[in-house]
């Protein structure tokens, strides 16, 4: 991997520090896209967690709002385990409400003596990492997925469902668990994962190819495939066509997104749908508008639960 004087790790779009000897590591999709535009070298979270990327002599951690002070933990992990030089120059930008006197208290607690300025609206804590690093211990929980009971989930860091598993999320497994088995099912939209590990688990796919627009979702998503024995591909994505057509693919709809992205977002799931079953769930309230997303595929079937319901359809 081509050498960097520096890595952003975060959205980096405010902070005007990305030139041709940068390398970002994105929380996001959009960041990903953004940064193999604009930068040297563009990996996403889970890449740069899970494989050997260069050290670099600068850092600058734009901490992402409302995933929770226990990311700080993680970032700090991922700065000294992966990214920093010995005695590298690490500043970690912050708005005021993310509450910088809290995050510097935090850090300082695992070795970090941080220095407080302004940066432009943001406010900058910096200093020198310490020479080792805890790697954190996510928040987990155990569920019964399906055919398999005490199956353990790591869920944190702001993600969606993190104490339970969604009630549709649990509703469309238990249908997509009926289903005859296929080499690989895709899941769209993986979150942590629940769906992927329940259908190999349970036997109705022999691995799983996932996408979602969080690297944080799609490590922790990563981490329970590896500790539940589960073979999972994963890619940061915002287009459902990022993996490969499968025999099945199944998606607990992100419904909380821009309209235009949910057009763009169908439509991909609607292309999946031509080479293969297509599973999805919605809050029942959304039942008629997601099954005119799928006009065109033919006859929807569905299965309704107490407050969801599964769409599907066949090539
Ligand atoms: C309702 S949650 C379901 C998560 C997980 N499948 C579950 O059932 O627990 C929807 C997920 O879709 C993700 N998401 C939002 N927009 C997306 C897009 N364009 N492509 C892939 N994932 C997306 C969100 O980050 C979130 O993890």
């Amino acid at each position: 991997m081509s050498a960097i004087d520096q890595w952003v790790v975060g959205d980096a779009a405010d902070t005007e520090l990305i030139d041709g000897s940068t390398g970002v590591v994105a929380l996001t999709a959009s960041e990903l896209d953004a940064a193999r535009r604009t930068s040297r070298l563009a990996v996403s979270l889970t890449d740069a967690l899970g494989s050997a990327v260069p050290r670099a002599a600068r850092i600058t951690v734009r901490v992402p709002e409302y995933r929770g002070m226990r990311l700080l933990d993680l970032l700090a992990w991922l700065v000294v385990d992966r990214l920093a030089e010995p005695d590298a120059d690490v500043t970690w930008l912050l708005a005021k409400q993310q509450g910088p006197d809290s995050v510097r208290k935090r850090l300082a607690g695992q070795g970090w003596e941080l220095a407080k300025t302004k940066a432009g609206r943001l406010v900058a804590l910096r200093g020198r990492p310490p020479a080792t690093g805890e790697r954190p211990v996510p928040r987990e929980f155990s569920v019964d997925l399906g055919a398999r009971s005490g199956v353990t989930m790591a869920a944190d860091y702001g993600v969606f469902s993190p104490d339970k598993v969604d009630d549709g999320t649990a509703l469309l497994l238990a249908v997509a668990l009926r289903e005859p088995p296929v080499p690989t099912v895709a899941d769209i939209g993986i979150g942590y994962g629940a769906l992927s590990v329940g259908l190999v688990l349970g036997g109705v796919a022999g691995a799983a190819v996932g996408t979602d627009v969080d690297a944080i979702a799609l490590w922790l998503a990563d981490h329970n495939a590896r500790v539940n024995g589960v073979d999972l591909t994963v890619a940061l994505a915002a287009d459902p066509g990022a993996v490969p057509p499968t025999g099945l693919t199944v998606c607990n709809v992100p419904t909380h997104i821009p309209a235009a992205d949910t057009q763009v977002f169908m439509r991909g799931l609607a292309e999946r749908a031509r080479h293969g079953r297509l599973l999805i769930v919605v809050h029942a309230s959304l039942e008629a508008r997601y099954t005119r997303h799928l006009a065109g595929l033919g006859h929807v079937d569905r299965v309704a639960g107490e407050h969801h319901v599964v769409l599907g359809t066949r090539p």
